[in-house]
């Protein structure tokens, strides 16, 4: 599979027909979402995986009105950690001391660069956080592709009404962006086989 055919194949998704993802594409669009890079490594998000048809309408009515949340296969919610706590941080340096197996006390050169982010504002966490769940976007998107599963990245939806519906403000998270995946309904979508937009290669890359 060319990685390259597959992002030319590939385009944000405006109508969905409702065909389910097989659970092992979907497992792989999951799997390179947890493989992403993050800052430190230390994941800052959850992505809520939603397949229940009621749930999706749910969100459509009070959250989302773009109809690939009704017709997709699943709707990802990235969701990021509003404030970074001392206990995120201490989940993290475990996993990463058991993971590697070293000790906890071996990992104290990341002390200053944590307690200056946990230090921070709540906002400035956010904006950070939310950065990290961007990069898994991406990454996702990348795989989506290279299953051939079509996925829409989504901004435009209502935060708070998604925050609330999915009890993310108690859980020290916040929605940051949606991914739809499913498979394009090439009859409805006024994308479909549309040129794809883009600045050319000396617009976009200088050399140095
Ligand atoms: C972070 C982000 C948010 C987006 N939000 C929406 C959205 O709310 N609804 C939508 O239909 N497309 C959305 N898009 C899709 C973009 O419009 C699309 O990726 C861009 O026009 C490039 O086209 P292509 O992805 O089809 O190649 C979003 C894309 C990104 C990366």
């Amino acid at each position: 599979m060319n990685l390259l055919e597959q992002l030319n194949w590939r385009y944000a998704t405006k109508r969905m027909n409702g065909t389910k993802v097989p659970q092992e594409k979907l497992n792989t669009i999951l799997e390179a979402i947890r493989l992403a890079p993050t800052s430190l490594g230390l994941q800052p998000f959850k992505v809520i995986v939603i397949e229940d048809q009621a749930f999706k309408e749910q969100i459509f009515k009070d959250a989302c009105q773009q109809p690939q949340i009704k017709e997709s296969s699943q709707v990802l919610v990235f969701a990021s950690n509003k404030k970074v706590t001392p206990e995120l941080v201490k989940i993290y340096l475990e996993l990463l001391a058991e993971t590697r197996e070293i000790s906890v006390e071996s990992l104290s050169h990341f002390d200053e660069i944590f307690n200056r982010i946990i230090n921070q504002s709540e906002n400035e966490n956010f904006a950070w956080t939310a950065r990290q769940a961007y990069i898994a976007l991406g990454v996702g998107l990348v795989a989506a592709a290279l299953e051939n599963v079509d996925a829409t990245p989504i901004e435009g939806f209502n935060a708070q009404a998604l925050d609330h519906l999915l009890g993310l403000k108690e859980q020290n998270l916040g929605s940051v962006v949606i991914m739809t995946i499913g498979y394009r309904d090439e009859k409805t979508d006024y994308l479909f086989s549309k040129k794809k937009v883009r600045k050319n290669n000396n617009s976009l890359f200088s050399y140095i």
